[in-house]
């Protein structure tokens, strides 16, 4: 592995992500290149509790992060010299840990003196399919679903987020880890249910489509989770049939209200899923359906880029990078870390709007 040669025009970013329960380190390139990434899930911390403990979270990255970034740039062959950047997620999430990497990057900054970019964790997410498909061009309609956010956004350029809807309860990643929970299935519990579902009927189990066909645009997933609860105490369902039934209510609510976005806000060139759900099979394939009905592309972000990473948040780094343009010193170096960052600023609060319980 010889060192990286910095001939190539396109800027180098190393990303730092933090903000919940995946350390994560990346150097990519603008070319769309990763370089080199390493991510340290701590899910065996965490099974234990059913949940993320933000305490453990933030001890575990505070011990991981530094070696981590030795390693992935050593690796590669990187020093810091060679960067044109340094972004790191400085919200929202949980706090502990959003400090963790933030400050890491600070001190780093500091010392390669290279500007500091804060980055928006879910901006990471919405525009990591433009990392994986450089054909896509902006606006493009955003179905952003992870543990802590349930949104539908028209993305019409870097840091231009209209929010059309979101959840006035639950995320729908945190309906998946609930059921998971209540099969007895463990923690992550997304993937657990995909699997599980594929064993099981979609039709078995009557369960209710929160909001499907309302004309309010919002997400609600608190019934569902409730009636999943009365459907596991009655002992009457397979398992199987639950995750699966589940999973279709779920994906049933999705298109209905993304049809409701697509009245309101619509016609968009694109339909793009991102977030951690956005891994789940059936809710890529119902998406691709739909985006066929209304003539649009659609465009998912390999399974690795959905759920948590840092080739996401060094690829937000690079888009704001060229967007700033020559002479960008960066942020400045006491921005604070934000457990609340809403993408679409003006969007009015809504009841319990996708906070992470
Ligand atoms: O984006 P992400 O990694 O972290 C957050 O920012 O929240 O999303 C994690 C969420 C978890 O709720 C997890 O259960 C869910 O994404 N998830 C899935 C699948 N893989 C991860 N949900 C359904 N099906 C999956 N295959
Ligand atoms: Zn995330």
């Amino acid at each position: 592995m010889g060192s990286l040669t910095h001939t190539s025009e396109a800027p180098l970013v190393l990303g730092i992500e933090s903000s919940c329960d995946e350390t994560a380190v990346a150097l990519v390139r603008g070319d769309r290149t990763v370089i080199a990434q390493a991510i340290a899930s701590q899910e065996a911390e965490h099974a234990p509790y059913g949940g993320v403990v933000p305490e453990i979270a933030a001890r575990a990255h505070a011990e991981r992060l530094a070696p981590m970034l030795e390693k992935v740039m050593g690796e590669a062959g990187v020093g810091l010299a060679d960067l044109d950047a340094i972004a790191a997620t400085a919200g929202p999430g949980l706090i502990g840990g959003v400090m963790v990497g933030l400050v890491s990057a600070k001190a780093l900054t500091m010392a390669a003196d290279k500007p500091l970019i804060a980055v928006n964790h879910l901006e990471g997410h919405a525009l990591s399919p433009r990392l994986a498909d450089a054909e896509l061009a902006f606006p493009y309609l955003l179905l952003l679903v992870s543990g802590g956010h349930c949104q539908i956004l028209a993305v019409d350029g870097v840091g231009r987020y209209r929010r059309l809807a979101t959840t006035i309860d639950d995320a729908l990643g945190e309906a998946f880890d609930k059921t998971a929970k209540l099969l007895g299935l463990g923690y992550p519990g997304g993937p657990a249910v995909e699997r599980l579902a594929l064993a099981g009927n979609p039709r078995a189990v009557p369960l209710p489509r929160p909001l499907k066909g309302s004309a309010e645009p919002h997400f609600s997933f608190a019934g569902l989770k409730s009636a999943v609860l009365r459907a596991v105490e009655s002992g009457a369902h397979e398992p199987a049939d639950i995750a699966a039934s589940f999973q279709q209510a779920a994906v049933e609510c999705l298109t209905d209200r993304l049809g409701r976005a697509l009245a309101n806000a619509g016609p968009f060139p694109a339909l793009v899923v991102a977030g951690g759900v956005a891994a789940n099979k059936t809710v890529r394939g119902v998406l691709e359906l739909l985006a066929d009905k209304h003539g649009m592309r659609f465009t998912a972000p390999p399974l690795a880029l959905c759920t948590d990473n840092a080739a996401m948040i060094a690829w937000a780094g690079l888009e704001r990078l060229a967007q700033e343009g020559a002479g960008f010193a960066g942020d400045p170096l006491d921005f604070v870390a934000r457990p609340r960052w809403p993408l679409d600023p003006a969007a009015e609060a809504v009841r319990g709007a996708g906070v992470k319980a």
